[in-house]
């Protein structure tokens, strides 16, 4: 069976969250955001190998203070990020090296289970391009200038965390075309969608939130101090 690579986008600045220090690297019991999202493809033994996707600024910071610290191991690369999400997880993809698989996750979702993990991997075997993702709980409407145009049906929406995992040179055609077409997605599978290509989504778990705002801060703080997620 060919490598499975983790690519790890954690290069964003943060804006919503309105702290100088970029949310992935804030504190949760002890260790940056950034270390639960890594540690658990750490110790999934299906994951060969990480790139992880880092602000040049913060990269000796994060090779001294999580890498090291941690003594983690499967991070072959760390690689420059880009000016949005999806330059900087291409930046990632055009480093691996012989993958045949790959899973993309953000560094600002602390709390993606192994079980999770495992069952996107083997779904993606299977399917080739594998989402995660929550039905909706809230009625959705359209809205126009504050005024509703429609009432969306529920039933068929679904909010779309990551992981998000691919066959790799699937993945990476999505992402050449994008590139070339500059169409800008705001996650990986809206790539692949583009290009008409299926996408399969796989029932997700409400506590793998992403860190994005200070509410989500003390949610986080929430579910460690429960310590299971
Ligand atoms: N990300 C990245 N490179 C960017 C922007 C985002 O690697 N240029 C990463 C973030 O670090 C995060 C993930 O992509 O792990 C999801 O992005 P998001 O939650 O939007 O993070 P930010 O862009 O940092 O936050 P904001 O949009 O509030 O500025
Ligand atoms: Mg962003």
């Amino acid at each position: 069976m060919g490598k499975i690579g983790a690519i790890i986008p954690a290069a964003g600045k943060g804006l919503r969250m309105n702290n100088y220090f970029p949310k992935q690297f804030l504190p949760l019991k002890g260790h940056p955001v950034l270390y639960y999202a890594l540690k658990v493809f750490e110790e999934e033994q299906m994951i060969d190998e990480i790139i992880l996707v880092i602000e040049e600024e913060f990269q000796e910071y994060v090779e001294e203070d999580i890498i090291r610290e941690s003594e983690f191991t499967k991070i072959r690369k760390i690689v420059k990020g880009g000016k949005t999400r999806q330059e900087s997880v291409y930046n990632g993809l055009k480093e691996a090296e012989g993958w045949e698989w790959v899973i993309i996750h953000d560094g600002a979702r602390p709390f993606l289970s192994e079980s999770l993990l495992r069952k996107i991997i083997h779904e993606m075997f299977e399917k080739k391009a594998v989402v995660v993702g929550i039905p909706l709980h809230d009625t959705l409407k359209k809205v126009n200038k504050e005024i509703i145009l429609k009432t969306l049906s529920r039933e068929n929406l679904w909010a779309i965390q990551t992981p998000q995992a691919f066959s790799y040179p699937l993945i990476l055609e999505a992402y050449k075309k994008a590139n070339e077409e500059n169409f800008h997605g705001t996650d990986d599978a809206s790539l692949l969608e583009k290009i008409g290509k299926k996408v399969h989504i796989l029932r997700g778990n409400p506590l793998n939130i992403k860190i994005t705002t200070p509410l989500d801060l003390i949610l986080a703080q929430a579910i460690i101090e429960i310590g299971k997620w």
